[in-house]
């Protein structure tokens, strides 16, 4: 069966309102994350790796909401999220409420190496840091204008913490996080996602990225998904659950990420994005918020979109 299945590395670079003058990074750096994934899934076959190298790209790239350029929280602050999953033995790591390192999802990794546990958090994630010998950036390093700006906006806007639920009286342009599904050609999947979370949450906020099952979920069996967007609907709905479900009952990989999606969206009035490999190399693309940034290389072929139904094809 070795070459059987296409291999594939599909990457999103976050759903949400996104602004006409973030179109163009976040196109070109989900572009480059999807042709770094697929060198090092073509070079090694490793499905973690080529997940590890495309998020790498968009974690330091502050066209996204994860790493550098990651939102602030009602205080200022950074903290991030991240979760990597995997299909052979569906093992996750996750880590949550992690401040001053460039990539989360590589401590995510060690978290499902090299500990015995699943999630780590809050202090225990600090001292795993350190155990582990992993470099610490400045938050200004992680921290930009335009993540100050948007913390000045919501508060503006009336983002009192008292008296404003978050998305009640103020929509966030980004509510976005950076993911990756893969398959290689023995239909291995894994899955990885990474995350500032949302602008103006409380400190000590855990949303749906690091949860197995809504922030993504790999399984050998069906496939693997990466999710995006309203972060406390998403984990209600335990959205990357479903749609592997969907899939399992027989539903086509587009078809179960679409109806997922949309399914949310109409039960709890939240917007989302999912992107999902099966195991034989079908992709699935779709998001209900107006935007949502992806890209996939297939062979010699770029695939990529930023808006509804768009499906633009480019050498890579
Ligand atoms: C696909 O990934 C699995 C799990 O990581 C690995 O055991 C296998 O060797 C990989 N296949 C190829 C062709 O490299
Ligand atoms: C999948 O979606 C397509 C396009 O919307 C539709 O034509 C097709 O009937 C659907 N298939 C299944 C099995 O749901």
């Amino acid at each position: 069966m070795s070459g059987a299945i296409p291999p594939v590395v599909l990457v999103h670079g976050g759903a949400g309102d996104i602004p006409d003058s973030r179109v163009a990074n976040k196109l070109a750096g989900v572009k480059r994350a999807a042709r770094e994934g697929y060198s090092r899934l073509i070079k090694t076959g490793n499905v973690l790796d080529s997940i590890e190298a495309a998020i790498h790209i968009m974690e330091d790239d502050d066209a996204f909401n994860a790493g550098r350029g990651s939102v602030l929280n009602l205080e200022g602050e950074v903290e991030m999220e991240a979760l990597i999953t995997e299909g052979t033995h569906m093992n996750a790591g996750s880590v949550t409420l992690v401040r001053n390192i460039a990539h989360p999802i590589s401590l995510a990794r060690m978290v499902m190496e090299d500990t015995p546990h699943t999630i780590l958090g809050g202090q225990g994630v600090e001292d795993f840091i350190v155990k582990m010998g992993v470099p610490r950036v400045s938050d200004d390093y992680l921290i930009t204008d335009y993540a100050k700006e948007a913390l000045a906006e919501f508060k503006r806007k009336g983002g009192d913490p008292t008296k404003t639920e978050i998305g009640s009286d103020w929509v966030p342009g980004e509510v976005g996080t950076v993911g990756c599904v893969v398959v290689n050609s023995t239909g291995h999947v894994a899955s990885g996602t990474s995350t500032g979370g949302i602008t103006g949450k409380y400190r000590g906020r855990i949303g749906d990225t690091p949860l197995p099952g809504c922030g993504g979920y790999s399984d050998d069996d069906i496939g693997a998904v990466s999710t995006t967007g309203y972060g406390e609907a998403i984990l209600k709905y335990n959205l990357a659950h479903r749609i592997l479900t969907a899939m399992q009952s027989g539903m086509p990989t587009q078809n179960a990420t679409k109806l997922s999606c949309e399914g949310m969206t109409s039960r709890l009035d939240k917007t989302a994005g999912a992107i999902t490999v099966s195991n034989k190399g079908e992709v699935g693309v779709s998001f209900t918020s107006t935007r949502m940034a992806w890209a996939y290389q297939l062979g010699d072929e770029i695939h990529y979109g930023i808006e509804k139904g768009q499906h633009l094809v480019e050498k890579a």
